[in-house]
């Protein structure tokens, strides 16, 4: 067990969880949606999946990833290359690439994972690397690289779970915490910045590749890496970075600055379509599609609900925190705010929501407006921004005021449908409380145990609440030209608060 994940190890854990909470059965795989279209009539929609026909639903959650459509570089003629051209998210475990010449494009996340992972048992790499990232040490732990835990922390983590909790809470603290350093000028970004300036160079040998792998924009204003072995694996005598643009790919290799860098294998590391568009069309009310609504300009609620889409649901929309801390806890706060909602919509027997449209502008204006502030609109190019400059994929906050915005629920700024009079759910007025076993059933569950009033506020009742005031207290008696005076103890009482009927009316 690493302290980052194999995909491996994520997947094993994930099809253990599908199948020890039994949803297996629910999940029907290898079946590509193809469309989906509403009907107003019936506030239902159809779902068409390849190969299998239509299924209808009342309520649609698209859960597709943003990060799953491969994109490949646009290279002229990166189709004539004759040997294995992987990415990153299209692996091919079939493809042997130790004692080979293989070229790695791009220098993101997953250039960053990729390098260390075959530097050593590769004869050669050439790394292009056209915008170079902030690298940081690991995230959320002191120790350095993708460390092994012991089996002693294992048998820990399994037998004690505040020991689990507290190691946990101490990751997700310090993504929490990045937050601040996303603010453009602030000083968590200056001490960011330089921290980070100075472990990379600490790391870097050679000063004239400073200047080359050091960024110029704001640390965030793409993704921060944690990569220190990529770095070094940089350095190594059958490594290579390349930081002129790639003229053209030939059959035998990369050609750079007008010279062929012959490979056996070429790994694109180039990310993904993340433009937010659908892969397939989504219809909406009057026959809208969202592919069309989105082609330019994908505006949305929250990231999880469009306009004019009802009963329509998505998980990482536009402006989700995607970036703003571990994607996990969003997820999981996405989830528990669907399932809120749903259970408003079967207990209220509601038949559609859909967003405001007055209310998704001002969340898009909201958003553009806070983004002039953040690193995310700074000098760099990345898939967080649209070609036209606007942050589409991140929330205007940072992950833990997300969590909070959810929780507060917000329906007021949904339009809900009911077939009849929207109060015809109420039937003949009982609550749910009612309806559950009369033996564990409690009628009256909104009784506190009693907290007695002390004897003072009797006390204080009987000779007027409003006599109340502290000793050394100034005040002017009511009336005009009322005399003023200060509050003093007249007899022994040792109490501080004197209540004599001179200060009443105060
Ligand atoms: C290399 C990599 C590493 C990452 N590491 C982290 C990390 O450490 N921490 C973190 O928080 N996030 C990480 N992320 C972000 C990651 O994408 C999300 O955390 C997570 O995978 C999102 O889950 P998801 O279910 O929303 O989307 P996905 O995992 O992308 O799943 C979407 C699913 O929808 C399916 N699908 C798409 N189109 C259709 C269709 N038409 N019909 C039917 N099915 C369809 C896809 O096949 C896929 O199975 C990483 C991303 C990448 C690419
Ligand atoms: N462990 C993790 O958490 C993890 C790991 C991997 C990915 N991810 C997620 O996935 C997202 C995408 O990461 P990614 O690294 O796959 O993609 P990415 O961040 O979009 O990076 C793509 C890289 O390819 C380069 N590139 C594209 N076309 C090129 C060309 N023609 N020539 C040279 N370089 C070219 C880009 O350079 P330019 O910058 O110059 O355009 C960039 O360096 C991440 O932001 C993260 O959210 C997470």
């Amino acid at each position: 067990m690493k302290s980052y994940a194999s995909s491996a190890e994520i997947r094993s854990y994930l099809k253990a969880v599908t199948c020890h909470y039994e949803i297996d059965r629910y999940i029907s795989l290898r079946s590509a949606v193809t469309r989906t279209v509403w009907s107003e009539t019936e506030s239902k929609w159809t779902v068409s999946v390849q190969n299998q026909g239509d299924f209808d639903c009342e309520i649609l959650v698209n859960a597709c990833g943003i990060l799953n459509n491969v994109q490949y570089p646009r290279v002229k003629d990166l189709d004539l290359f004759q040997g294995p051209l992987l990415h990153t998210a299209a692996w091919d475990d079939n493809v042997d690439l130790s004692g080979k010449r293989v070229a790695i494009i791009g220098a993101g996340a997953s250039a960053i994972q990729t390098l260390p992972a075959i530097a050593e048992t590769v004869e050669r790499c050439d790394v292009y690397i056209r915008t170079p990232s902030w690298i940081s040490p690991p995230f959320g732990t002191d120790k350095p690289g993708n460390f092994t835990y012991t089996e002693e922390e294992k048998q820990r983590f399994r037998d004690d779970p505040d020991f689990s909790l507290s190691t946990r809470k101490a990751m997700e603290t310090s993504f929490n915490n990045l937050y601040s350093a996303s603010v453009k000028g602030s000083e968590e970004q200056v001490a960011l910045r330089n921290a980070l300036e100075k472990s990379m160079k600490a790391l870097i040998r050679d000063p004239e590749l400073h200047d080359k792998l050091i960024p110029k924009f704001e640390v965030g204003c793409r993704r921060v890496n944690p990569g220190e072995r990529y770095l070094t694996a940089l350095q190594l005598p059958n490594v290579h970075p390349v930081f002129e643009p790639i003229d053209s790919v030939t059959p035998e290799g990369v050609v750079c600055g007008g010279q062929l860098r012959e490979v056996d294998a070429i790994i694109t590391a180039t990310g993904f379509d993340t433009s937010f568009r659908p892969r397939f069309p989504i219809i909406g009310r009057n026959g809208r599609d969202l592919r069309d609504l989105w082609r330019d300009d994908p505006v949305g609620y929250f990231g999880l609900a469009v306009s004019g889409f009802p009963n329509y649901l998505v998980f990482l929309g536009p402006n989700t925190p995607i970036s703003n801390g571990s994607l996990m806890g969003t997820l999981e706060a996405t989830v528990e705010y669907f399932i809120r909602l749903f259970k408003k919509f079967m207990h209220e027997k509601a038949v559609s929501f859909d967003i405001r449209e007055e209310v998704q502008a001002d969340f898009d204006a909201h958003t553009q407006d806070t983004m002039k502030q953040m690193v995310w609109t700074g000098p760099c190019r990345s898939w967080f921004k649209s070609e036209d400059g606007k942050v589409r994929a991140l929330w205007p906050g940072s992950s833990l005021h997300y969590r909070e915005v959810l929780e507060s629920n917000r329906w007021e700024d949904f339009k809900w449908g009911y077939r009849g009079n929207r109060f015809a759910h109420w039937g003949l007025g009982r609550a749910t409380v009612e309806f559950e076993s009369e033996k564990t059933r409690d009628l009256a569950y909104y009784f506190e145990k009693h907290k007695p009033l002390p004897l003072e506020a009797y006390y204080l009742a009987a000779i007027g609440n409003d006599a109340r005031v502290a000793i050394g207290d100034s005040f002017r008696k009511s009336g005009e030209g009322g005399e003023e005076g200060k509050v003093v103890l007249e007899d022994d009482d040792e109490d501080t608060l004197v209540n004599t009927p001179e200060v009443v009316g105060i």
